[in-house]
């Protein structure tokens, strides 16, 4: 996700972009990155437990740390004297507070959430033509220059919604959950109608055609298998799933989808993908 969100910045060539990464040889090291850079994108891993209890955000709050040492001073009382204090932007999925955490434990950078809904397999393009930007900010001012980034590649009509950090770390979430649970209600409809005879892919694409329920109801999915997999959907349902229960909100609709998906998904492809799934 950060080579596509690099390689999307860098479609207009004012935007300069510099890359740090702590598995692959990189250029710079990340205190240059942050040195060199107005706004600074953090696109690291935030796998889910392999206990399936939650989802760790251990490796983003490392990161943050490390930026906030040297962004800091950028922040609000810069901001208030000038417009160009440094913006950190966290891109990765992260649970329900995790910015608001930052934007208390180091209120000298200026934060923004801008959560990404770009697919695995198609990240540059889905990355290029995204239905819309949301960003979360710690300030209207900072929600505001994050846009005029994104201003700088995406085509004039694009939607933008600016809110909290929180809603957007939110907005994320609902969005993954309710393509993922739409998966399953598929296939249980796909085995009733061989069931009772009817041709499933006729009732598909008559019910696709509702711009309400949406597309990508083909069953079985992509990989030929059914159920949800891949480095996102299931962790992304599992770190919401593990909120909830510590939360104590009643999330058993989104429960049931997820007990029901380990039941009837034969490829669990996430246990194998050190990005989405990793040892407490
Ligand atoms: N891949 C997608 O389709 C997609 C879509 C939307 C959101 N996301 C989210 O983006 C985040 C990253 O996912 P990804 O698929 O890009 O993962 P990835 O594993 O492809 O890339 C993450 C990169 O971070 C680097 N890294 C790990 N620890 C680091 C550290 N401490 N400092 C610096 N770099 C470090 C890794 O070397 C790796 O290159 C996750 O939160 C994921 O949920 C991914």
């Amino acid at each position: 996700m950060g080579q596509a969100t690099g390689k999307g910045l860098a479609t207009n060539k004012k935007n300069k972009i510099f890359v740090y990464d702590k598995q692959r040889t990189s250029p710079l090291t990340l205190e240059e990155v942050v040195e060199k850079s107005e706004f600074i994108f953090i696109c690291v891993p935030t796998p889910m437990h392999s206990d399936y209890s939650g989802m760790s955000m251990a490796i983003v709050e490392e990161v943050a740390g490390q930026i906030a040492k040297v962004a800091k001073g950028t922040g609000k009382q810069s901001l208030a004297k000038s417009e160009f204090g440094k913006i950190a932007i966290v891109k990765s999925t992260v649970l329900p507070g995790t910015t608001a955490g930052f934007i208390k434990k180091y209120p000298k950078v200026n934060w923004a959430m801008n959560p990404e809904f770009l697919t695995q397999n198609n990240a540059n393009k889905d990355f290029l033509n995204t239905a819309r930007t949301v960003i979360g900010a710690s300030s209207k001012k900072v929600g505001e220059r994050v846009k005029k980034l994104f201003e700088t590649i995406y085509p004039k009509n694009l939607p933008y919604y600016i809110m909290d950090v929180t809603s957007a770390e939110l907005t994320k979430y609902m969005s993954n959950n309710m393509l993922a649970s739409k998966v399953l209600i598929a296939d249980e409809f796909y085995f009733l109608a061989k069931k009772v005879g009817a041709n499933y892919d006729d009732v598909r694409k008559a019910v696709e055609a509702d711009p309400r329920i949406g597309t990508h109801l083909r069953v079985p999915g992509p990989d030929g298998d059914v159920g949800f997999g891949g480095a996102c959907f299931p962790k992304d349902m599992i770190g919401i799933l593990g909120l909830a229960k510590k939360l104590k909100v009643n999330m058993s609709a989104l429960s049931a989808i997820w007990q029901e998906n380990l039941k009837i998904r034969k490829n669990r492809d996430w246990e194998h993908m050190t990005s989405a799934f990793r040892k407490k």
